[in-house]
């Protein structure tokens, strides 16, 4: 095999050329990978030995992208249409063998081959979208002639990938290889070579794009306006769109115009910034600094779960769903069966969707093992504790499973604020003790705050990130403080959207300012949505404050249709003119001058000091690094991805020096280490 650089080769099997990538881990188009491929492909044209040529990759997958670290610094190497170029030039049939995934530029140099096959388990798309992107190495005008507009601009603007079977059947792929992939792909080639058959490009055949620009016009005006929720504020999702439509409209080197026009617009845009830092910041985020090479998690093979609320509940769903036994433990019958009947009807919801089979609820309430006792937690790797938010009553239970608990099992508690090491003061283990910390419902949301105590050891800190992984969350270090790093900063927000509200902002003009800045729902919308009266109590409300007056008035929010809100049966919600009257009166009482609040106020003090507090949390060592604050608050609160978080937001979009200026003026005390700035 000779080498044509450090990462391609080029070997022959007879009449037969084989380049094998192999740049780890997943062979993204690097420059050397380019310049390799570029080397392979003029030496096969200039071989007149060779009769057809096979491009496959070593390692995990075929090429799995373009190099996204490589994004936004000055271009080098073979350009990467270059390579395109020479492989649909090839004078020889060029045959694409995958496995693994082909995807975004790993899929559009397949496209280029002549022929492409792969194993029954390979999967092909274009997930550039995510990235804030659009295919921009004719993928956009290449894909469609092969699936058809349609079914390409569902890919293009959702990333969903295509398995080996419908890859087969839309012509993706020209065969499924048993066995050997290579081998089989050497095989396919050389039946291509015998039965001479064509040099097929697929930018030449546009037969099967299933329609024109004018028949095709009434589906893409549905697709958008199906879509318009879904794609709010992003906008990738529509220069996609437009990519597909051009590829139906015009000829195919126009349509590669259009393609690189708005791949270079929104290549150079800060929403594509924000989301690949979003890439790179939820692999970072699982990485723990100073952990010792060699410390290996912890095996987990029976979880155990105190209480069967809707915390308890949804948090045994993310072990049931991935095949771990949970052990649910509650004190009365009664709740334990509303718990586990609760469990049953999520999963049987999903069945119903047709996510799975009837078959698979079943299996995931055979794993669980409804229980009124602690003791019977004896033989759990891993305890969760998800009881009512008190001091007293989780030290109570930690004293307790101290006892219960086999040496070596991990207690966690959920506790969203409280000091775990307080927590843990109560065992004789603090070094198994940890926070994980879920949101709710706990069986959706991707984040886990992983509260690393003072005497967490390493590999009980390893095990519950592992463990996170596995059951499919985004789990981020925190350290012990109050509210850890997402309610920390929750609280900075609520702080001042409460005073907005007294010195003269509605309720809905906030709501609106932060839903329009890309929050599914604004901070009084989530009020209400939680209740009003949580955490309020009748006997002692003494009309202190807004929320003692609205709940005293019999304001609850969306569970009795009136708060800052009324709802009507279908949760529609307008204004409660019986709530703004409450504030208005409570601020005439306090002397508070009320005045007209303008949108960017409102924008600047809800998010600016959320920003401060993170810098603190920085300051302070309660998070590893600023991105783990943005995908703390991208997966547990809503943050809009296309903002790349309050840290990357505060840094590329608003800049550090007039959030500062502003928090002067709102004489807040400035961390200086949002003065001077923090390490990417
Ligand atoms: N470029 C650079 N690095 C990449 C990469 C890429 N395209 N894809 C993955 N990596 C890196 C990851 O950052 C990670 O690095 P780390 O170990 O240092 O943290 C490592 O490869 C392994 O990645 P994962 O942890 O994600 O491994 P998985 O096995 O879980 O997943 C994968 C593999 C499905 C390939 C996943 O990594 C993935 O989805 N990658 C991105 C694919 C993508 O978006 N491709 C399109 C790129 S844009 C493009 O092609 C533009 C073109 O149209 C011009």
């Amino acid at each position: 095999m000779a080498a044509i650089n450090s990462v391609v080769d080029l070997s022959k099997d007879g009449e037969i050329a084989v380049v094998t990538v192999n740049s780890p881990p997943v062979n993204a188009l690097s420059a050397d990978v380019r310049d390799g491929l570029a080397g392979a492909f003029a030496a096969i044209a200039a071989d007149s030995a060779v009769k057809a040529a096979v491009l496959v990759c070593a390692g995990r997958t075929f090429i799995a992208g373009a190099d996204i670290s490589e994004f936004g610094k000055p271009p080098r190497g073979a350009p990467l249409p270059a390579v395109q170029d020479a492989m649909e030039g090839a004078p020889v049939p060029v045959v694409a063998a995958v496995h693994g995934t082909a995807l975004g530029g790993g899929l559009e140099v397949a496209l280029c081959a002549h022929y492409r096959v792969s194993d029954a388990k390979a999967r092909f798309g274009l997930p550039e979208v995510k990235l804030g992107l659009l295919p921009g190495a004719g993928g956009t005008q290449r894909l469609p002639r092969i699936v058809g507009a349609k079914k390409a601009t569902e890919m293009v603007t959702s990333g969903a990938q295509m398995g080996a079977k419908d890859a087969l059947a839309t012509g993706l792929v020209d065969e499924v290889v048993d066995g050997d992939l290579t081998a089989g792909a050497i095989a396919f080639a050389r039946r291509v070579v015998a039965e001479k058959r064509p040099l097929k490009k697929v930018r030449d055949d546009a037969s099967k794009l299933g329609g024109d620009a004018a028949s095709l016009a009434p589906f893409f005006a549905e697709f958008r306006a199906k879509n318009a929720k879904a794609f709010k504020g992003f906008d990738a999702p529509e220069a996609n769109i437009k990519c597909i439509e051009a590829a139906v409209a015009l000829p195919f080197e126009e349509g590669l115009k259009v393609e690189r026009a708005e791949f270079m617009k929104l290549m150079t845009g800060l929403q594509s910034a924000a989301q690949r830092h979003v890439f790179f910041a939820e692999r970072a985020a699982a990485k723990i600094d100073g952990l010792p090479a060699d410390v290996q998690p912890l095996p987990v093979k029976k979880v155990g779960v105190i209480g069967a609320g809707t915390m308890g509940g949804g948090i045994s769903m993310n072990f049931l769903s991935v095949g771990i036994p949970v052990t649910i433990v509650e004190q009365k019958q009664e709740a334990l069966d509303r718990g586990v009947a609760i469990i049953r009807k999520n999963y049987q919801n999903s069945a119903d969707k047709g996510r799975f089979p009837q078959s698979e609820v079943e299996a995931r309430m055979g794993r669980l093992t409804p229980s009124l006792s602690l003791e019977d937690l004896a033989d759990c790797d891993l305890i969760i504790e998800a009881v009512f938010e008190n001091m007293a009553i989780k030290k109570d239970i930690f004293g307790k499973l101290d006892k219960i608990a086999k040496p070596g099992a991990i207690l966690a508690s959920n506790t969203s604020y409280l000091d775990v090491d307080e927590i843990a003061s109560a065992t004789t283990r603090p070094e198994y003790v940890l926070g994980m910390h879920y949101f709710s419902p706990a069986n959706v949301m991707r984040l886990l705050e992983v509260v690393r105590g003072a005497r967490t050891d390493p590999q009980v800190l390893a095990t519950a990130m592992a463990v996170g992984k596995q059951t499919g969350k985004i789990a981020v270090v925190a350290g012990v403080c109050h509210g850890f790093i997402g309610n920390r900063m929750l609280a900075r927000r609520q702080q001042q959207a409460n005073a907005l509200l007294l010195e003269g902002a509605a309720p809905a003009d906030i709501d609106r300012v932060l839903t329009d800045f890309g929050f599914p729902m604004g901070p009084f919308q989530m009020s209400d949505l939680a209740g009003l009266d949580i955490g309020w109590n009748a006997e002692t409300s003494n009309g202190e404050t807004v929320r003692d007056r609205l709940c005293e008035a019999g304001l609850r929010g969306q569970k009795n249709g009136k708060g800052f809100y009324l709802y009507d049966e279908n949760r529609n919600r307008t204004p409660n003119p019986e709530a703004l009257a409450i504030i208005d009166a409570y601020a005439a009482e306090k002397g508070i001058n009320r005045r007209t609040i303008d949108d960017q106020e409102i924008l600047e003090r809800c998010l600016f000091p959320m920003v401060n507090e993170g810098a603190r949390i920085l300051s302070e060592g309660k998070a590893q690094r600023a991105s783990d604050i943005d995908i703390v608050w991208i997966n547990g609160y809503g943050w809009p991805v296309y903002r790349g978080g309050p840290m990357f937001w505060a840094e590329h979009d608003v800049g550090r020096a007039r959030i500062t200026q502003v928090l002067e003026k709102m004489g807040e005390e400035v961390s200086p280490v949002l003065k001077d700035g923090w390490k990417a």
